[in-house]
């Protein structure tokens, strides 16, 4: 069966409050849009993936998009839910789809193992929903704003998405509808008189509606990350120069480092070392020495560049030590100059930031003055 994806992302939030539709919103280094689409695209059970949004939020989309590292295949949608839901229901039937799973933008955390039990529910039932039976005790609210009557618990399930469908049918539940809105997927198909076979939900697929939601989920995704740490070493020649470049900083004592760019050992190694905690390989891959654009460049820009990629890979820089081994020339006088230099360039406070310096006693091409070597090694938090 052919089965589309579609997500609707076209609310703005006003419960969520923060300013920017909480789709857009960032959720521990990830926005919640690129988030959820993630989790649906990684299952590869859709034919397609339908993005439904607001056009006034094309800046937020392309930001989603670059965090995705793909393009979204996105329609305009509508003034409600439902309204929206329509429009991305017209665009699956276009595609050619034969079922199809809407799911809200703001549950970040679908499982693909709920996405596997409705597929699964979807040989022998039409329209599947997951839910999870209400565990509080329910109440009416009484006139003066107090407690009215008690409601019982019993056989009350609160519902989630992805809801799943069999497409003809739900299109004509849809088209029996009007211009009724009504809460989700499931409720249309009751309200055409159809069947809704349940499956169990999950907790964790909550939907982000309140600031406390999004509290919840930052707490959620925090306890999952992990600490990791990346190395990187370099070695430049030494020669007479009028002035060196040194972890990121200018040093005139009448030696110059030898290379391609400009040579900085020290933040060439700390460049290493963050591709290194964020899986991304080597400064030789990203920016080849035989590529002309890079002659003379400033090493500012790799560690940037490595920063992005980090950040991109779910990290963040936490700490960073550098071991600089030379006879000459005395790192002692510039020690606190190069730390302000990556503490600024890195974004770490200065204590998080340590430059040590060492000799090899004279021994090898260090020892003999030929070149200088420099090692790094940071520390990085890695959030799902
Ligand atoms: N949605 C939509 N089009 C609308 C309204 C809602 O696509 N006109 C989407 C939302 O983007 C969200 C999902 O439907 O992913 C569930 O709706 P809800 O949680 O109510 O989101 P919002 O309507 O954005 O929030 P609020 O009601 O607090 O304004
Ligand atoms: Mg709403």
């Amino acid at each position: 069966m052919k089965i589309a994806a579609v997500i609707v992302a076209a609310g703005r939030g006003e419960r969520a409050g923060g300013g920017v539709p909480k789709q857009y919103r960032d959720l521990a280094g990830k926005r919640v849009l690129a988030r959820s689409v993630h989790r649906l695209h990684h299952c590869g059970v859709f034919m397609s993936l339908i993005v439904v949004v607001n056009p006034l939020d094309r800046d937020h989309i392309d930001a989603v998009e670059a965090e995705l590292g793909f393009q979204l295949d996105t329609i305009p949608g509508g003034a409600t839910r439902t309204a929206s839901v329509r429009a991305g229901l017209d665009a699956a039937a276009k595609a050619g789809a034969e079922a199809v799973l809407i799911h809200d933008a703001a549950r970040p955390f679908v499982s693909t193992d709920l996405i596997d039990r409705l597929v699964t529910a979807l040989d022998s039932h039409k329209a599947v929903i997951p839910a999870l039976p209400v565990s509080d005790a329910l109440l009416r609210v009484g006139d003066g704003g107090g407690m009215g009557e008690p409601v019982s618990r019993d056989g009350l399930f609160a519902a989630q998405t992805p809801q799943a469908f069999h497409l003809a049918p739900l299109l004509d539940a849809y088209a029996k509808l009007g211009e009724t809105a009504l809460p989700d997927d499931a409720a249309v198909i009751r309200a055409a008189g159809g069947e809704v076979e349940l499956v169990t939900g999950e907790a964790e697929n909550f939907k982000l509606t309140t600031p406390e939601d999004f509290l919840r989920a930052e707490r959620m995704l925090m306890s999952e990350a992990i600490t990791v740490t990346g190395q990187g070493f370099d070695v430049h020649r030494l020669e007479p120069a009028e002035l060196m470049w040194l972890c990121g900083i200018e040093i005139r004592a009448g030696l110059g480092l030898v290379g391609h760019s400009d040579a900085d050992a020290g933040l060439h190694a700390l460049t290493d070392a963050i591709l290194g905690a964020a899986g991304a390989g080597d400064i030789g891959q990203h920016f080849p020495p035989s590529d002309p654009q890079w002659k003379g460049a400033r090493s500012d820009a790799f560690l940037t560049h490595a920063l992005k990629l980090l950040k991109e890979a779910g990290g963040e820089i936490l700490h960073a030590d550098l071991t600089l081994i030379a006879e000459r020339p005395k790192i002692g006088p510039h020690r606190e100059a190069m730390r302000a230099r990556v503490a600024e360039l890195t974004g770490l406070p200065l204590q998080r930031v340590n430059i040590k310096a060492t000799t090899t006693e004279k021994l090898g091409f260090t020892g003999r003055g030929e070149g200088l070597a420099a090692q790094a090694i940071i520390t990085a938090r890695l959030r799902p």
